[in-house]
């Protein structure tokens, strides 16, 4: 090899290596309180770096296209079998490049195009994939949504079965991305067995809880359950699919050759690495404390004077009114103020919402990525008081100094990636 292709990152590509170096820096210093978003071991990191990235596996342990797959196949069949175990399936499909992509081939091997799917709506908390009409299942398919009911803004499951009767979907589709609330699976098998329709459940968000028995468990009951893997799962980016045998044939048909060419063997190595990390006890300890956070930091923000869709949360996230009405101030100022303050979220819409999904007039806050690092219910009241502070006064340049002097204190006190992070400020200041 020239000396070149052993040169490290920092001499080959400067460019890319600081926006590396400055990405570890805003993770470690700022607040991340994106519910899809978590941290990684350095050990998954260090799988998903690996020399993996070279090969081609395309096929399946042990049914390969292609010649030196012996540590592949150790690889994907260790992941499968993790995966497997976690979540008492009967099957399990690693290779999903995403959510999305383990969503597709869901649709592809349950249905035909232009059969009817019944899923929930975007805005009530729903998924692009789960219908929307600019998403290849809003394209592919005829949509029904269901959603949230204005009284209590949890699932309406008698409107729910009131659509599905009416419309006799093939594939009634459950799980969302902005739902606070415990999704009753049984009751959503039992209304797709009453019009003779499979059920599958997107668990994207909730996959770490339910493996942990914090929230009830689709997959005993649906025909097909997805998941992505860097959520509450707390591994690289990735998806899984989860079915009864079957269906295993079909699933794993439809992700290659139908929806991907070769896996991403770097990174279901990492997706093995964060299963076997999921197995281990702590891994329930962990969702149990992002529960707990979530309900504490929820609760300070209702003191604090704001709404909180459907009046609280049972899970990971929480949805903030922040427009309340047109006396508060959009989801997309409120964002934005937070940001300035290193604290990050994302604005989305609530239930039945006044202003455009771009401006919506929520946020959507998640504990899995703080919790990762750590903090615990009192550190959630002080973040919760820091957020009301901005929300409040989204202007005040003096708020924004006070916000960020206490976010930089907390995120001291609950360090990140501190290896990495030295090593930057070394490097950074060699450069
Ligand atoms: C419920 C749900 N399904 C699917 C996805 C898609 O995952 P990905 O972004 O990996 O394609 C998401 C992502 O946010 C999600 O929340």
């Amino acid at each position: 090899m020239s000396d070149q292709r052993n040169a490290s990152l920092a001499e080959v590509d400067p460019l890319i290596a600081n926006a590396i170096d400055n990405e570890v820096a805003r993770q470690a210093n700022g607040l991340e309180l994106i519910a899809s978003e978590n941290f990684v071991s350095e050990a998954v990191l260090e799988a998903a770096g690996s020399v993996f990235t070279n090969k081609y596996a395309e096929g399946y342990p042990g049914k390969r296209y292609y010649g030196g797959c012996e540590y592949a196949d150790v690889v994907e069949q260790t992941a499968i079998d993790r995966a497997k175990e976690l979540f008492g399936a009967d099957h399990a499909n690693v290779q999903p490049h995403s959510g999305a992509q383990a969503n597709m081939s869901v649709y592809l091997a349950a249905i035909q195009y232009g059969d009817t799917i019944l899923g929930m709506n975007l805005s009530h908390g729903g998924h692009l994939t789960h219908g929307h009409p600019l998403n290849f299942s809003g394209l592919s398919y005829k949509v029904f949504d269901y959603g949230v009911s204005r009284e209590t803004e949890t699932i309406d499951y008698d409107e729910l079965q009131r659509i599905a009767e009416e419309h006799k979907p093939k594939l009634l589709v459950c799980g969302a991305s902005a739902y606070p609330r415990i999704i009753d699976f049984e009751r959503i098998s039992q209304i797709a067995k009453g019009v003779g329709a499979r059920m599958f459940a997107d668990i994207a968000h909730i996959a770490g809880p339910v493996v942990a028995g914090l929230h009830p468990s689709p997959v005993p009951i649906a025909d097909y359950v997805t998941t992505t893997t860097h959520k509450t799962l707390r591994g690289p980016r990735g998806g899984l699919i989860l079915c009864k045998e079957e269906h295993a044939k079909e699933i794993d048909r439809r992700v290659f050759p139908g929806v991907q060419g070769g896996p991403l063997v770097h990174i279901i190595a990492a997706k093995a690495v964060a299963f076997g990390e999921a197995l281990r006890d702590d891994f329930r300890e962990y969702q149990r404390q992002i529960l707990a956070n979530a309900k504490a930091l929820c609760s300070e923000l209702q003191e604090q004077g704001l709404r909180i869709v459907s009046g609280g949360t049972d899970n990971h996230l929480m949805l903030v009114d922040v427009w309340m009405d047109g006396k508060g101030i959009t989801g997309k100022v409120a964002e934005k103020s937070l940001e300035a303050a290193t604290i990050t979220v994302n604005k989305n819409t609530i239930p039945f919402d006044q202003n455009k999904p771009f401006v919506a007039s929520g946020l959507r806050i998640g504990t899995p990525a703080v919790t990762t690092r750590g903090m615990k219910e009192p550190e959630m009241r002080e973040i919760g008081r820091l957020i009301a502070q901005v929300v409040h006064e989204p202007e005040s340049e003096e708020v924004r100094t006070h916000v960020k002097r206490g976010v930089a204190e907390l995120t001291a006190r609950f360090p990140l990636y501190a290896k990495r992070l030295k090593r930057t400020v070394t490097e950074v200041a060699k450069r």
